[in-house]
């Protein structure tokens, strides 16, 4: 690609969006993913938001139109078929109407509506808040009643892929006690679009189908997977922006006066100092996922680590430390920040969540730093995103040794990234 300047950027973010719109949602990368995503809905909201904000709107609507009634929100909604992705609406069989899948994904929903709304408060859109509301109300309580067992105020994930991080090397060990003896053959179609040296390897693939296998055999009884899982997991990053959300929640419902919400909003974020406590890692010196059954920490330092700035969990001898390992980390990398710590030995630069950057967490990560007074670590998080993406486009992730593309180009998300945040 010959370099392009800050408005043609621009203009090829908005054209990556129009053109990987499907009516009233968008396919992350039309290739790759050719459905509805969670949370990938929610950043592209972002995006629309800087030159469409009716459409943004509907970006969120559409998700949450295929939110279950037990306040429950899909990570995948799949609008109309197609046989590029595995594992499709078959093999979820959730039996939903649109069909979706039977795991969710990091709430970033009611931060991305706060900014919608914050965006113009007129009478146009205030019966828009007033609807998603109580439905995003209904999903953070999904959370809080449904995935957080021990009342630590935290997030467990019953699939990796719930976390967004789908490949993280924190999932090893907890995945590790995932029997794999009964998945069975099947054809992935990720390794046909996209290089297998990127991707998660066969073992990894066959726990994700396992697991998959057993929350279809409860008929997606999500209590009871979440009593019974084999995979059940603290993440450290799903906490953190549910703590976000909670607040940006708090917010809303005091715009539109619910005082009973908000009070139990408030409930909710009364939980923070427990949840940064669960998920501090004391032999690691930094935020990591926990495994609940084993109690065991996961001990990976990972991009989603230095979400504690974002999800407000502030402790000043803490939050040093992690500032330690973001100075450390910025002399070992060309650009931040990693998924994975460089000094893991299980850091590979290319694979998937395993060291690559990716714009979305950069997002969050620098937000967080705004959040918490760290205005230069702010800066230098944004300006780092903004460049790996002038170098090469709009790619799934970033190597961040020499910045090389990893993953899918035309990436939704890295264009609303883009547009609402590292090109400005
Ligand atoms: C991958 C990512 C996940 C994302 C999805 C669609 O599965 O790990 O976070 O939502 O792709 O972009």
């Amino acid at each position: 690609m010959t370099a392009l300047n800050q408005d043609q950027l621009s203009a090829r973010a908005r054209e990556i969006l129009t053109g990987n719109d499907r009516g009233g949602y968008t396919v992350p990368n039309g290739r790759v993913y050719p459905f509805q995503w969670n949370w990938d809905s929610a950043f592209v909201a972002l995006g629309f938001a800087t030159f469409d904000l009716d459409r943004a709107w509907r970006e969120v609507e559409t998700l949450f139109e295929a939110q279950w009634p037990g306040g429950f929100v899909p990570h995948i909604v799949f609008w109309k078929d197609d046989p590029g992705y595995f594992p499709g609406p078959d093999v979820w069989a959730s039996g939903r109407t649109p069909p979706t899948s039977g795991i969710t994904q990091p709430p970033v929903a009611a931060s991305v509506v706060r900014a919608l709304w914050e965006a113009d408060e007129s009478a146009a859109f205030r019966p828009r808040l007033e609807a998603l509301f109580p439905k995003l109300l209904a999903w953070h309580r999904w959370f809080h009643e449904v995935r957080d067992p021990l009342r630590t105020g935290v997030v467990v994930a019953t699939h990796p892929w719930e976390t967004g991080r789908d490949n993280s090397a924190e999932w090893d060990a907890p995945a590790s006690a995932v029997d794999v003896s009964n998945v069975g053959e099947y054809q992935r179609r990720d390794t046909s679009h996209l290089d297998q040296s990127m991707r998660p390897t066969k073992l990894d693939y066959d726990r994700y189908l396992a697991l998959v296998q057993f929350g279809r055999a409860t008929g997606w009884d999500h209590r009871r997977i979440g009593q019974t899982n084999p995979f059940r997991v603290a993440d450290v990053g799903m906490t953190m922006i549910l703590l976000r959300a909670n607040r940006d929640l708090l917010v809303l419902a005091q715009a539109l006066g619910r005082t009973a919400e908000a009070a139990e909003i408030a409930g909710w974020l009364s939980l923070a100092d427990k949840a940064g406590d669960y998920l501090w890692d004391e032999a690691l010196g930094a935020y990591s996922s926990r495994d609940i059954i084993t109690g065991r920490s996961c001990g990976a330092l990972t991009s989603a680590s230095f979400l504690n700035f974002y999800g407000g969990v502030g402790r000043p001898d803490r939050d040093r430390a992690m500032l330690a390992h973001a100075e450390r980390i910025a002399g070992q990398v060309g650009r931040l920040m990693p998924s994975l710590d460089p000094a893991d030995p299980r850091f590979e630069p290319l694979r998937y969540w395993r060291g690559p950057v990716w714009a979305v967490v950069n997002y969050l990560i620098g937000t967080g730093f705004a959040l918490a007074g760290h205005a230069d670590w702010a800066e230098r998080v944004r300006r780092d995103t903004g460049e790996l993406i002038a170098a090469t486009g709009f790619h799934e992730a970033y190597n961040p040794l020499n910045s090389a593309p990893s993953g899918g180009d035309d990436f939704s998300w890295t264009a609303a990234i883009w547009l609402h945040w590292a090109g400005r």
